[in-house]
């Protein structure tokens, strides 16, 4: 089926995506509604931004739609200001960055717990099916490399990244335990690393603080000696990984590692900006934060044989396409910076 058939054979079904204003979440948004998806996006905008959904909330050309709804998905659905119907459900609502999950962490596990059991609810209502943005922080500090799904991980219950951490692995079992009690369609990927457009420069990731620094010209922070490894999936082909999952047999559940195999240092990450923005920042150390993993890198045969999925885009591609944005960004907000100064002169 070419991208037209499929557009036409989904047109008038319903995605609901929870975290939709998020950097993911818009993602994933703009995709569904290029296939002709009609989407729901739901976000309590506590780090999305509906900037990021520009664009596509007017755009009824060829019927693609998407509607944004504020609503916090700790608060049930009953009585919702929209309509609760979909036939297919994504749970993206969760603050990704350390900075703002661990600034109200209380709200962080009511989110990953509470949230998922209502989005689960209406899936179950809905007869829809519904996916889990699990994160490869279930793995914690890992004593096994490369991460596979069958490992369980080693994850502090009382650390300041538990409320994340603990959370998601609680929502993958309440997905689990849906599916048995309920028979509720589910899907789980545990995502890794993953940057892009989108990413708010203010939230502390890796490769959005190290991009804005250099763009800036300001020292570029490194945590430790940096050899702490990460592995990085550029946005698009995380997309396509969630699409592939989702069109998988009930059969398959996951959890399902999705992220780019390439490990890298990020003294190395650092260094490939600095050559990629020509900038001339400095590398300026920090203290590791706590509970910050040393090694990180998935395992990624279970989406290969089963999704026939895997990363395409490599780090240098990514990155320029990434730094291209927030220098966009960067260019705009000194624009809009100047006409400020002019109108108080
Ligand atoms: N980006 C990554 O590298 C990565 C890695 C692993 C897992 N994930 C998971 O993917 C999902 C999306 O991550 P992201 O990078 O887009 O993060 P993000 O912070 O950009 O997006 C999360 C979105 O969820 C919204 N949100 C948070 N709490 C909410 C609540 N209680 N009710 C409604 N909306 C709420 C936020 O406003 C935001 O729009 C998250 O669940 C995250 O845990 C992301």
């Amino acid at each position: 089926m070419d991208g037209v058939e499929r557009s036409k054979h989904k047109g008038r079904r319903r995605a609901l995506v929870a975290g939709g204003a998020g950097f993911l979440g818009a993602h994933l948004c703009r995709r569904l509604v290029e296939e002709g998806y009609e989407v729901v996006a739901l976000d309590s905008l506590v780090t999305g931004r509906l900037t990021n959904l520009s664009g596509l909330m007017d755009d009824t050309a060829n019927g693609h739609r998407l509607r944004f709804v504020r609503h916090d998905v700790t608060e049930s659905f009953d009585g919702a200001s929209f309509d609760p119907i979909a036939d297919i459900v994504f749970n993206l609502a969760c603050c990704a960055s350390p900075i703002h999950y661990q600034a109200q962490p209380v709200h962080t596990l009511k989110t990953c717990l509470e949230g998922a059991l209502n989005l689960l609810q209406l899936a179950h209502r809905n007869r829809a099916r519904i996916f889990q943005a699990s994160t490869s922080e279930v793995y914690g500090e890992p004593e096994t490399h490369p991460q596979k799904e069958a490992y369980r991980g080693a994850v502090s219950t009382t650390g300041p990244r538990a409320c994340y951490d603990e959370g998601k692995r609680c929502a993958e079992t309440l997905f689990f335990d849906y599916r048995r009690e309920h028979g509720v369609q589910i899907k789980v990927a545990r995502i890794f690393n993953t940057y892009g457009p989108f990413m708010r420069e203010d939230d502390g990731r890796v490769v959005s603080n190290l991009i804005v620094q250099a763009l800036r010209g300001e020292p570029m922070t490194i945590y430790g000696e940096g050899r702490q490894t990460r592995s990085f999936c550029y946005v698009d082909d995380l997309v396509q990984g969630i699409m592939r999952l989702m069109e998988t047999p009930p059969g398959f559940t996951g959890p399902v590692n999705l992220g780019n195999p390439v490990e890298v240092t990020v003294l190395e990450l650092a260094e490939r900006i600095l050559a990629l923005t020509g900038s001339h920042s400095r590398l300026v150390r920090k203290p590791m934060p706590t509970d910050d993993p040393t090694r990180r890198c998935p395992d990624i045969s279970l989406a290969r044989t089963q999704l026939g999925w895997e990363p395409r885009i490599p780090l240098d591609e990514g990155l320029r396409r990434t730094i291209a944005w927030f220098a966009a960004q960067e260019a705009s907000r000194n624009a809009r910076a100047m006409e400020v100064d002019r109108d108080c002169a």
